[in-house]
């Protein structure tokens, strides 16, 4: 049986609100979902916890090929400097080679899947059936992110916040191999003034309109 599984791309920037949205889709139409910057956080933090530089390319690349997409939390890969850390070794060409190849693997789970990222419709799976750009205006993103840190009882400075968005923005659609864009025949959802269930009704809309095509 070589029926090749259902993908659902979805990209876009730092806080957009891409990650709510593709575990809202993931849940209901039952498909298994990757946030694919986990895999560059987990191998960011094996760098860190293991004292090994961030800018050696060819270490962090072995570093990757180790890694065990089972493994990926959410809630010990989301320090701010686990995401710097992240948003520097993933300009490296190898150290995306390896991990596009996991994450390719992960798309072919049946009986589909979800991912979400930077490259997925350009680069990871440029043949996805459907295709999402999530965005927002980067004083919204900024705005959430101060939100969520003070709803953890934590301080947050809105001013380095969005300075912080703007520089995550500029090295992800700045760089060489795969910068954030959108896929040509990405479908754009401006999140700035939806709500998440606005945004998954939108989003409903394609997906229904991919499968019954498929
Ligand atoms: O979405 P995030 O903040 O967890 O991503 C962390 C970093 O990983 C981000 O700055 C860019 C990088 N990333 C990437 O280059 N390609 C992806 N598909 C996902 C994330």
């Amino acid at each position: 049986d070589v029926r090749p599984s259902f993908t659902i791309a979805i990209d876009g920037p730092a806080a957009a609100g891409k990650g709510t949205l593709s575990r809202r889709i993931a849940e209901a139409y039952g498909f298994h979902h990757l946030d694919t910057g986990l895999t560059y956080r987990a191998t960011a933090k094996a760098l860190l916890d293991a004292g090994l530089p961030l800018d050696d390319e060819a270490v962090a690349e072995r570093v990757a090929l180790a890694l065990d997409l089972s493994g990926l939390d959410r809630n010990v890969l989301s320090k701010h400097e686990i995401g710097e850390a992240a948003s520097k070794i993933a300009v490296m060409p190898a150290v995306r080679r390896a991990l596009v190849e996991a994450q390719r693997r992960f798309a072919l789970k049946s009986p589909g899947t979800v991912l979400d990222g930077r490259d997925i419709g350009t680069v990871v799976c440029p043949d996805a059936p459907v295709k999402l750009y999530v965005t927002a205006s980067s004083e919204v993103r900024a705005r959430r992110r101060f939100d969520e840190i003070v709803a953890r009882g934590e301080e947050a400075d809105y001013e380095s916040i969005f300075e912080d968005v703007k520089r995550r923005d500029a090295r992800d659609m700045g760089r060489a191999d795969s910068p954030l864009k959108p896929a040509e025949d990405a479908h754009l959802l401006d999140t700035s003034e939806m709500s998440i269930e606005a945004a998954f009704q939108a989003a409903k809309t394609y997906i229904d309109a991919g499968l019954k095509a498929n």
